[in-house]
């Protein structure tokens, strides 16, 4: 029999469905509430609200689990890459050898960026934050390719395939692209050849020397992009699907999700771990002195890369990232003293009861801003490989809103506390 909670209020009591996910995650289904009592849900933040039901990404923060459609991250890490984990994610199933290829065919026949859209990059300051560009390119994409973008869900999800092969493989040329304009250096064009090697090509090749990637360099770039590639509910992707449920098209919601991510308690934090780190280094703190400011409860002196909105326990993506941090620089002979004092703050702080009894642990950005630097990627360009790494999970859920028969508009509400109705007071009768 299905279940069903009763929600007293005064004398009258409110029968209320009970939802099951299929991990045995129970929602109370208030949706008739509203209507049948006048009372609301109050979630500021919406820390204990499902705003939806989603077959992509399952996790447990209590118990540091991520699975995406049923496989976990750990196996996904292991055995798969970054674009077969991008297929898993939009279309729910591991590709077959036949899809794979076409797949990679499709991504690497929309990588470039046609001249007209080339002229965009001069508008902007040759030190705009590499965020603000991004949003504003990728938004660019719906008036460029106004075919994919009707902002009729039926219609663009007949070119559903298409758009979403253009919007993972030329937001990261685009991503390479904003790096070589704020560097002065002539955009190089893609080829040919696999997804992180490309980007890795467009990012440094010379004037007649083309840049070839190690496989140790390409597989650690594989790794961070996969580990990123989608995270259930978080502040972007809900922006993803609350743009997308206007019926907006798949780009211009890629956009908002892009300036969600820019902020420094979500993506941004990648480059707030690594600016922490070089200044306790330049400060030649060990990480001591930063631990104690840490614990003010100032958010000013929060210690970046720690703490999360949903694990209570590790982040799964921290521990693999924590090993392959290692390896990785070990296998390029790079030392970097920022490693030591990342090493330094973890232990400090697994053992040390401000973080312990709040549940505080590293996350997903505590060591990937040191693979990136290992990898020569700038510090200010640690945010838009996120991006690119989390396109396949919006694109995910933009499907996934874009396809529901029954979806409405995203429209929370509210508890006003503004003043009461009063007057309009004249300018001259104002004190
Ligand atoms: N350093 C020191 N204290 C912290 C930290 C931290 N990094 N994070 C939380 N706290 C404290 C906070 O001050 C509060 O203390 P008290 O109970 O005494 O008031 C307690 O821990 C609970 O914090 P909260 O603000 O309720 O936690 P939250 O779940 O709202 O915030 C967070 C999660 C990720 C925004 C926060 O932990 C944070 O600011 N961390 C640093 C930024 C960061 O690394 N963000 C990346 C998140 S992972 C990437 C992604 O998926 O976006």
């Amino acid at each position: 029999m299905a279940k069903t909670a009763s929600l007293q209020i005064d004398d009258k009591a409110y029968n209320l469905p009970v939802i099951q996910g299929t991990e045995g995650e129970m929602a109370v289904d208030t949706r008739r509430l509203r209507a049948e009592s006048g009372y609301i849900c109050f979630d500021q933040g919406y820390g204990n609200t499902g705003s939806c039901d989603s077959q992509i990404t399952y996790l447990d923060g209590d118990n540091g689990i991520l699975r995406h459609r049923g496989y976990p991250i750990e196996q996904l890490a292991e055995h798969s890459d970054f674009v077969e984990t991008a297929y898993l994610v939009i279309y729910g199933e591991l590709p077959t050898e036949k899809q794979r290829r076409d797949f990679g065919t499709l991504l690497r026949k929309n990588a470039a960026i046609e001249t007209q859209m080339q002229r965009i990059f001069e508008g902007f300051p040759d030190d705009a934050p590499p965020m603000a560009m991004l949003s504003s390119i990728v938004a660019s994409l719906a008036a460029h390719y106004p075919e994919l973008a009707t902002n009729s869900f039926e219609k663009d999800l007949q070119n559903f395939d298409l758009a979403a092969a253009m919007a993972i493989s030329k937001l990261r040329t685009i991503g390479a692209m904003i790096y070589r304009y704020q560097n002065g250096m002539p955009y190089v064009h893609p080829k040919d050849i696999p997804f992180c090697e490309n980007f890795l090509h467009m990012m440094f090749s010379e004037p007649y020397k083309d840049y070839v990637a190690e496989p140790e360099v390409a597989k650690a770039l594989n790794l961070l992009l996969l580990l990123h590639a989608d995270h259930e509910q978080n502040c972007s992707t809900s922006t993803v699907r609350m743009v997308g449920s206007s019926a907006a098209n798949l780009f211009t919601s890629l956009s908002a999700g892009i300036s969600a991510l820019s902020g420094p308690l979500h993506g941004g934090a990648n480059t707030a771990v690594m600016n922490m780190l070089q200044m306790i280094h330049d400060e030649g703190d060990d990480g001591t002195r930063f631990i104690e400011a840490a614990k003010s409860g100032n958010k000013s002196t929060r210690l970046m890369g720690f703490g999360h909105a949903v694990y209570r326990n590790f982040d799964p993506r921290a521990k693999i990232i924590g090993e392959a941090c290692e390896k990785v620089l070990a296998k390029l002979g790079i030392e970097d003293p920022l490693l030591a004092i990342a090493r330094n703050l973890e232990q400090a702080a697994l053992k040390d009861d401000y973080f312990l009894s709040r549940k505080l642990y590293p996350n997903v950005d505590f060591y990937s801003g040191i693979i990136m630097r290992a990898l020569g990627i700038p510090v200010n360009m640690f945010t838009v490989i996120f991006a690119i790494g989390r396109a396949p999970g919006w694109i995910a859920n933009w499907r996934e809103v874009a396809s529901q028969p029954k979806g409405r508009i995203y429209r929370p509400r509210q508890i006003y506390t503004g003043p009461v109705t009063r007057d309009y007071v004249p300018m001259d009768k104002r004190g």
